[in-house]
């Protein structure tokens, strides 16, 4: 889930779509690349290493399919319907390149081509390449080779660590805010998740290459990286001394490369909080006070129903040391209703550990069938207006907190990072350290800096302030 999309609690079936940053720049008889990117930030961190693996080979980025000589639909297979919207995509741009661009070439990236794989080829003749997540390095060759032999190409291996190896060391990035990935996959196996099966085991990337990566960020003038990867406290990985570091220690070392002044990191699994990171949260202030720690249910029958490996205690108990360490640290989670068994007590569990704990903001859904899950054959599933009682009851108190927690900020002066102009004249847009959005009046030349403002006013999703003198 990205960021960048904090205090919106959405429904399972309204997936994110992210159109890819147009800004790399590419060689002279340049080709046109439209990347259309659905779900969540590794995708969006995805998309733009594609537009750099392109970039040498004469492709840029544009806003629209309409003159694209290579459309890449790159997907993402945690919600409902995900290979359907694709196919749905696919009749589209079939009809697009009959009519307008006969020789147009059609890619499909991501989980959803990970998980469907030669079937999308079968079902959709219009798709030339289907790839995998860990295959994108290879995107300029399987190019080569639909063009040589007009056939299709399918590559959906896993090998994270050749992708990170082979992907160009230099990244093109638009903007003061840019996401990492250091890890990727996971081995937890959630009975009603996905992505074990579509992203593979969980693999660290090395330190070096992290750092190298951050500090060409800054060269750019990124002043805010958010480290990311499907279980990124699952970080381990050997640093320059030759121990094995986890994420608390690479934090550390991320915040001693200058002009990179916030950092950030998703998603964690409870699992995996361990003391290290805890003091790092507590001691090191370039880390913004801003913590996703989904814990999917307060009930712990469903916690093991959906191979959690932690009840609501551990939870509780972690938060508390996390709270200790950092007091000002927001809160945000993941919450499922409606997994199977689900009783109205055990919901009630989950309304007590939201009262509990107290969120400054949250993402939550229904159940909903992934086939090939093992939540996909439990008994007990929940009726969908049930589910959907629920969701509302949830949401409601979710959204009273993340309301009362930005109130709470009036009166405070808060550091922000412009990211640009607002939507009204002379209005500038930036982000608090809790990921709110804020708008405030500001002169043009704040952009990109990080400045103080007052917060003056809160609503459910957003502040407004004006500038500390
Ligand atoms: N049904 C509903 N929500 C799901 N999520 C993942 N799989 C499902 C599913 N089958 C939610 C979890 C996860 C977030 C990214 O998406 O809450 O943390
Ligand atoms: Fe999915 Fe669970 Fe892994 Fe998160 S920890 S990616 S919910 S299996």
């Amino acid at each position: 889930m990205s960021p960048h999309e904090k205090n919106v609690a959405r429904d399972v079936d309204t997936p994110a779509i992210i159109a890819a940053k147009p800004d790399v720049i590419a060689p002279a008889n340049t080709k046109k690349v439209f990347i259309k990117t659905y779900g969540c930030q590794m995708n969006v961190y995805d998309s733009e290493r594609m537009a750099d693996v392109l970039a040498p080979i004469g492709y840029a980025p544009v806003d629209t399919p309409d003159h694209a000589d290579l459309v890449i639909l790159n997907t993402c297979h945690i919600r409902e319907k995900a290979a359907e919207k694709v196919y749905s995509e696919l009749g589209r741009i079939r009809k697009h390149k009959e009519q307008n661009k006969p020789d147009m070439k059609v890619a499909v990236a991501g989980c959803v081509a990970q998980a469907e794989g030669a079937e999308i080829m079968r079902r959709a003749p219009v798709v030339d390449m289907v790839l995998g997540p860990q295959t994108y390095h290879k995107l300029p060759e399987m190019i080569a080779k639909v063009h040589r032999s007009s056939g299709e190409v399918l590559e959906t291996e896993f090998d994270t660590i050749e992708k990170f190896d082979q992907l160009p060391k230099h990244r093109s990035v638009k903007g003061f805010s840019a996401f990492l990935t250091v890890q990727e996959g996971c081995d937890k196996f959630c009975t009603f998740c996905v992505v074990p099966y579509t992203r593979g085991a969980e693999v660290s990337r090395n330190v070096q290459q992290i750092v190298d990566e951050a500090r060409g960020l800054a060269a750019q003038g990124v002043r805010e990286i958010t480290l990311i990867g499907q279980n990124v406290n699952a970080y381990i990985a050997e640093g320059p001394d030759g121990t094995q570091w986890g994420l608390g220690q690479l934090i550390r070392h991320v915040a001693l490369i200058g002009g990179i002044d916030r950092i950030r990191f998703t998603t964690s699994h409870p699992r995996d909080m361990d003391d290290e990171l805890i003091r790092v949260i507590g001691e090191e202030p370039k880390l913004m006070p801003y913590l996703h720690l989904p814990i999917q249910s307060g009930s712990n029958k469903i916690l093991r129903a959906m191979n959690r490996d932690h009840t609501y205690d551990h939870y509780k108990q972690l938060i508390a040391k996390i709270r200790t360490a950092r007091p000002e640290i927001a809160l945000s989670g993941d919450f499922i209703v409606g997994f199977p068994g689900e009783t109205e007590l055990d919901f009630e569990e989950t309304m007590r550990c939201v009262e509990e704990i107290g969120y400054a903001s949250s993402f939550s859904f229904k159940y909903s069938i992934r086939p090939g899950t093992p939540g996909a054959s439990m008994h007990r599933q929940v009726d969908e207006d049930v589910k959907q009682d629920r969701l509302v009851r949830l949401q409601e108190l979710l959204y009273t907190q993340q309301e009362a927690h930005n109130k709470s900020l009036i009166g405070k002066t808060l550091s922000v990072l412009v990211e640009g102009a607002g939507r009204k004249g002379g209005q500038l847009f930036g982000r608090s350290p809790y990921l709110t959005g804020t708008h405030f009046d500001g002169p043009e030349n704040l952009i990109g800096q990080i400045v103080d403002v007052t917060i003056t006013e809160a609503g459910r999703n957003s502040l407004v302030g004006v500038l500390a003198r």
